[in-house]
């Protein structure tokens, strides 16, 4: 979900229309806004995209300065219209991210008191609480003060009165919010995307923080009501890097910047003339963990298995890694000294956040890789290790996925050194495969159109194996979740080994599969699983380099040639003609690519 909120002093119904458009990219399904007109609530909602929401406002023009905005990804109720933000009376008007938990009680509690309700959603008891409280004579600030005390559960909000042009409230606990400063305006924002065009001074709102914002002033309170200050900071966001450029759709834009922001993160921990990895300073000694416990969500989790390959064979560590939302309510032990690891683009799902406070509470090292550097998993961590993969708005994630792995390799290697696994010279070997992985990417990606062909044959297709071994393994299932989020095909990742233990009996000529196999220790073995699914009549896609290729022979329906490269950084390269096949599908069969249904960028709900 997004929100968006503008106190300000032009027409304010464009602008809130064109900070949602930079919103959509995070996922929803029904979008409104509500503005002030002299002094009155009057609101535009719509379910679907936000061209629908264009429409009704089209037909029916809101006027007015001051309005907010949002994109809703349901969680409580259908996408409809009636259950679109903001929701309002004639009092006031709420935009809300994340789950009111304990909304059904509250609603009880509400309607014995007299109070009506028009919608399912736990955002409502929001607006019934607030006008009780502004019923019982509290200024706008007090009623929202005493109605924060009595939620519970994760959110962001933002407010607006009847009658109140000089007047908005937010609130954060869980659920991002920004303000942002303008000149005689201010704003807020669910992220710094949606407030890049109007300002680039942003104040992050802390956890448990709420704000009142009077045009040209912001008043910011601690969970305790205590006013505090908070930082302003100058973003680097601005409205230009988030354009297609000359691009169909943003995930393509993004496949395609891989080649330099890998580069770019590669630079950040890696120094090419001793070639050696730099990372900060670490809150532990690697040499000195037990263990590392990992947990993230959808594609970074699938990164950090693929660490996983990594840490244990190079460092020589332990490692665990769980899916957050598992992880977080199963009670794991963890050991003394221990450290934990999260991995998150946006570092703000909420799963994964909830992971790291456990971890907290058992006492662990906090290490994170995120790509946003100003989001709660980043401030909750001893480090935050930064991808520089820039804004990505595609919903299905890919220069993310492919940086989270530049930083986990890089952070393998130091704690192999630090661990004494790893000799000066390896290490050193290892560091120019991953230094030269750039290079490679971009001359891989010269070659899109062959999976353009393998694409058409796939969009027939209604369920689609992807299969690897090693830390192609875990790869196979992050192409076979890229496959499933924007093609709306069935696929599913196996290891290549697991395969003959039950799925193989999906194979017959209809159900293609995708090998990644690169030559390689591990090549002859996956070879090996390959002829078994000839043999029973598959067709396969093999991924592989030219002497993979050369060594199958005959048999493969396709055969898609990458860079050799050494085993440890091949899951980086494979993972674009993943995507491409993925992506390539999806734009044959019409899917919307960028915003795949039904899935959100950044997933803010448990
Ligand atoms: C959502 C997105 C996925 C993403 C996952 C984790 O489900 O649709 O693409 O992998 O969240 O997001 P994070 O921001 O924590 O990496």
């Amino acid at each position: 979900c997004g929100i968006i909120g503008i106190l300000g002093n032009k027409a304010v119904t464009p602008l809130l229309m064109d900070a949602l458009k930079r919103l959509e990219y995070r996922g929803y399904d029904s979008a409104g806004v509500a503005t002030l007109l002299n002094g009155r609530i009057d609101r535009r909602r719509a379910e679907g995209k936000i061209v629908n929401l264009e429409g009704v406002i089209d037909e029916q023009p809101l006027g007015g300065t001051v309005g907010i905005g949002h994109t809703r990804w349901a969680t409580h109720g259908r996408p409809t219209e009636s259950n679109a933000h903001p929701h309002a009376n004639t009092e006031v008007a709420v935009v809300h991210n994340g789950i009111i938990e304990n909304f059904r009680a509250l609603r009880k509690e509400l309607e014995a008191a007299g109070h009506s309700f028009e919608t399912e959603t736990d955002t409502e008891v929001v607006v019934h609480l607030v006008t009780d409280y502004l019923n019982s004579q509290k200024s706008p600030e007090e009623a929202v003060a005493a109605t924060l005390k009595r939620l519970h559960g994760a959110f962001a909000l933002a407010i607006i009165f009847a009658g109140r042009h000089d007047l908005m409230i937010g609130a954060r606990r869980g659920s991002p919010l920004a303000l942002g400063y303008g000149d005689g305006e201010l704003y807020l924002g669910s992220d710094s995307l949606a407030l890049a065009p109007l300002t680039d001074r942003i104040c992050f709102l802390e956890e448990g923080d709420w704000v009142v914002l009077h045009k040209d002033e912001a008043k910011i309170y601690d969970q305790e009501d205590r006013p505090v200050d908070r930082p302003v900071t100058r973003t680097v966001m601005s409205g230009a890097m988030i354009g297609k450029g000359s691009y169909r759709h943003f995930m393509q834009k993004e496949i395609f910047e891989q080649p330099v922001v890998i580069g770019d993160t590669l630079q950040s921990y890696v120094d090419p003339l001793s070639r050696r990895v730099t990372l900060p300073e670490m809150p532990f000694d690697f040499a000195q963990i037990p263990r590392l416990t990992a947990s993230a969500c959808g594609t970074a989790y699938y990164a950090g298995l693929i660490g996983k390959y990594w840490f244990e064979q190079m460092a020589r560590l332990p490692m665990d890694i769980d899916i957050a939302s598992e992880f977080r309510y199963r009670e794991a032990p963890l050991p003394e000294n221990g450290a934990a690891l999260f991995i998150s683009q946006s570092g703000e799902t909420i799963d994964t956040l909830s992971a790291l406070r456990y971890t907290r509470q058992e006492k662990q090292h906090i290490l994170s890789i995120v790509n946003q550097p100003e989001s709660a998993i980043a401030r909750e961590s001893d480090v935050a290790l930064q991808t520089l993969a820039g804004p990505e708005i595609g919903v299905a994630s890919t220069k993310a996925f492919t940086t989270q792995l530049v930083v986990l390799a890089c952070l393998a290697l130091a704690a192999g050194r630090a661990r004494g696994s790893l000799s000066s010279e390896r290490e050193a070997e290892l560091t120019s495969a991953l230094i030269e992985v750039p290079a490679q990417a971009s001359y891989f990606l010269e070659r899109e159109a062959q999976l353009i062909d393998i694409a058409n044959e796939m969009a027939d297709a209604s369920d689609i194996l992807y299969m690897g071994r090693g830390s192609m393994y875990p790869l196979a299932l992050e192409g076979a979740l890229k496959f499933k989020e924007i093609s709306y095909l069935h696929a599913e990742g196996y290891a290549a080994g697991e395969l003959k233990h039950g799925a193989m009996a999906l194979i017959d000529e209809h159900v293609p599969i995708v090998v990644c196999a690169p030559s390689g220790p591990l090549f002859d073995k996956t070879a090996g699983n390959i002829q078994e699914v000839i043999a029973r009549g598959g067709r396969v896609v093999l991924i592989s380099d030219s002497q993979g290729i050369e060594a199958i022979g005959e048999g493969v329906t396709h055969a898609v040639e990458v860079p050799e490269v050494s085993p440890f950084v091949a899951p980086i390269l494979y993972a674009l003609p993943l995507q491409l096949l993925a992506y390539h599908t999806a734009s044959i069969k019409g899917t919307d690519v960028d915003q795949p249904r039904n899935l959100a960028k950044s997933v803010t709900v448990e």
